[in-house]
């Protein structure tokens, strides 16, 4: 267990709003940043991260929380190693606390995110042993790789053997099934032992975009018609393939810096260009680019330079990469290399300066590449392929989502065949069309997959109470203690909002007995059993007041923590009172349709009862509240 007051340290010490940079692109709007949903595929930004209270709130899937909280989510990681990541963000030593933990975790306790990490570390080192000699000449002497890019990808290697990995992990105490789930290991035929998935290959670890290990990918060191040139690690919920991007996490400043990304498509290409200094660099892991990874790159930037493998595989692919691009609002160019080069290759014979001035020179826009690529497949020949041509250009412009920007591509596309601007402003109309019909029917089924989670229906005045409580943390203990000693009277009803509740008292009783402690209520929230209590939390804590009375703070730290308690003590009040006064309006109600006297007379009696008992509860809570008010 890592104590409480470690944990608030470093939430406190880690700002969430350059935490969420990584991930997003933030807006300034008001107090607080805006966003692209990095949880759902939305147009307009509801995502809101305050800095002021430390916490996000996604509006259209309903997701909120802390620090910690985005990290496991964006990372798929457990609570553990989400704070390790932004402790080391922020600078904070955890490893007095973690590192005795790591010695006791069973294997049964080990996360994947561990195993993978332990795997990494495994498959690095042996290529600086004498086992992995052959490793290294191939990536430093056959591909060029200096000793800093080797270690800044933990790039490594698997010996030639059926059980290195296997042994060693047998030797470390790790779970030998986990690693048959993550496909470093597999069963034999007869299941009587376990080999190595990578031998004799060369490791690149695929990272997420915080720079957790998530997988490997391994290449052959000579070419074998008979095994593939590259192996993957299995997919899983934190590695697939088609929503990651290789390099990434080392790109993602300098793609901001620089408000552009070079998209290439190997592994190799990536470390090339970083190595030339080029670490805008990264590529879609031997997959097609997915929309998934568009999106991802628009929280980047809106501008993507391809260079890919100067075949004709390669222009198609990024004839196809366009479209996906240009869909998600990110503006293509492309830069074809010379007849046999990858950018690999080009920038090793090359160098930087050429590397550059050849980009510079030779980058393309989207739609000089597409008649380029029309014209050399000899389509512009004829004219009814010509016309084939120019519906799929227009088809092309039609995906973009901004209007005027669809306008200018087609002047643009105008001037550049001479042709009409009219004639072509049909074709777009028809193209539209068809899309708008496809976007529809692709937004659907994102939506199925993110289903858009109702907002809880919560009583204003369940949702003041709530609010009171949570915010009161910031005062003291004065509202906890009376919600401690009060707690029997009262049960929400609502689930996530019970759950705070009882969280929060629980938490009091616990710290009770240390003078001057306090809650650190952003911290809390990670530690509530069940995430739709903490998504409620943090709407509540987000969003503002609900009464014009909370909107009349003052400077004065006494005085916020009194209209707070005052805030708290009435909605408790009227939270008791409310059931008592419903169940005397329907007592009336039925009073005035009952026809059968005697029937009648038992309502009244009853009612008269409820009422002395309404009455009573409201002195009784009164006088209590005063009294806790005058003493406060
Ligand atoms: P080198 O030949 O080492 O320069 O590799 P490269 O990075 O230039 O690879 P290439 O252009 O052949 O392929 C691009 C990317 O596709 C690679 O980086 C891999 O991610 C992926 N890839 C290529 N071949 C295979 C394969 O046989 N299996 C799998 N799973 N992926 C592959
Ligand atoms: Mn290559």
């Amino acid at each position: 267990m890592i104590p409480q007051a470690v944990i608030d340290e470093v939430r406190q010490a880690a700002d969430i709003v350059d935490i969420i940079a990584d991930y997003v692109t933030l807006q300034p709007s008001g107090r607080n940043y805006k966003a692209l949903s990095p949880f759902t595929v939305e147009k307009t930004p509801s995502f809101v991260v305050s800095p002021d209270k430390q916490l996000y709130k996604c509006f259209s899937s309903g997701k909120g929380g802390n620090v910690f909280s985005f990290v496991m989510e964006m990372e798929k990681v457990p609570f553990i190693d989400a704070l390790k990541l932004v402790a080391k963000r922020a600078n904070i030593d955890i490893s007095r606390f973690t590192e005795k933990k790591e010695q006791r975790t069973s294997p049964e306790e080990q996360s994947q995110t561990e195993l993978l990490r332990w795997t990494a570390k495994f498959y690095h080192d042996t290529l600086g042993r004498e086992a992995g000699a052959v490793g290294r000449t191939y990536l430093s002497t056959e591909r060029g790789l200096s000793d800093q890019t080797i270690n800044n990808f933990g790039l490594g290697y698997a010996p030639d053997a059926w059980d290195s990995l296997f042994t060693a992990a047998k030797r470390a105490g790790m779970a030998q099934e986990h690693l048959v789930e993550l496909g470093l290991i597999a069963h034999n035929k007869q299941g009587s032992s376990c080999y190595d998935t990578f031998r004799n290959r060369v490791i690149f670890p695929i990272f997420s975009v915080g720079g957790q290990v998530v997988g490997f990918g391994g290449r052959i060191l000579q070419s074998d018609p008979q095994a593939p040139k590259y192996l993957n690690s299995s997919e899983s919920a934190i590695f697939e393939k088609s929503k990651l991007l290789y390099g990434l996490h080392a790109a993602k400043n300098e793609i901001r810096r620089q408000e552009r990304a070079i998209l290439v498509e190997g592994y190799m290409d990536v470390l090339a260009l970083h190595q030339a200094g080029m670490t805008n660099a990264v590529a879609s892991c031997g997959t097609s680019l997915t929309r998934y990874q568009a999106k991802v790159l628009h929280h980047y930037t809106k501008r993507v330079l391809f260079m890919y493998d100067a075949d004709r595989a390669g222009q198609k692919s990024m004839m196809s990469g366009i479209d996906i691009l240009l869909s998600e609002n990110v503006t293509p160019s492309v830069v074809i290399l010379p007849e046999g080069d990858d950018p690999d290759s080009f920038v090793r014979r090359e160098g930087r300066e050429h590397f550059l001035q050849f980009a510079e020179e030779k980058m393309l826009s989207f739609q000089e590449f597409q008649l380029r690529y029309f014209t050399e497949s000899g389509d512009f020949a004829q004219s009814d392929v010509k016309a084939r041509a120019i519906r799929s250009m227009a088809h092309t412009i039609a995906l973009i989502p901004d209007r005027i920007r669809r306008e200018l591509y087609l002047q643009e596309l105008s001037k550049k065949l001479d042709l009409s601007l009219s004639a072509l402003q049909e074709l777009l109309g028809k193209e539209e069309d068809a899309t708008e019909k496809k976007r529809a029917s692709f937004e659907q089924r994102q939506e199925i997959s993110a289903p858009r989670k109702p907002e809880p229906k919560l009583t204003v005045l369940e949702k003041t109470f709530l609010k009171a409580l949570l915010e009161s943390t910031n005062y003291g203990n004065a509202v906890l203690e009376f919600a401690a000693s009060h707690e029997e009277m009262l049960e929400l009803r609502h689930k996530e909002a019970q759950e705070i509740f009882a969280h929060l008292i629980r938490r009091y009783r616990n710290i009770g007995e240390t003078p001057d402690a306090r809650i650190d209520i952003t911290s809390e929230i990670s530690s509530f059993d069940n995430p739709e209590s903490r998504d409620l939390a943090s709407a509540l804590l987000i969003d503002p007041p609900i009464s014009n009375k909370w909107l009349e703070k003052s400077d004065v730290h006494a005085d916020n923590a009194k209209r707070c308690l005052a805030m708290f003590l009435d909605a408790f009040k009227n939270l008791i009172l409310e059931p008592l006064v419903h169940q005397k309006n329907v007592l009336t109600e039925k009073i005035r349709v009952e026809n059968d006297t005697e029937q009648e007379i038992e309502l009244s009696k009853e009612k008269i009862v409820l009422d002395k008992k309404i009455r009573q509860t409201s002195q009784e809570l009164k006088k209590m509240i005063t009294v806790i008010l005058e003493t406060s």
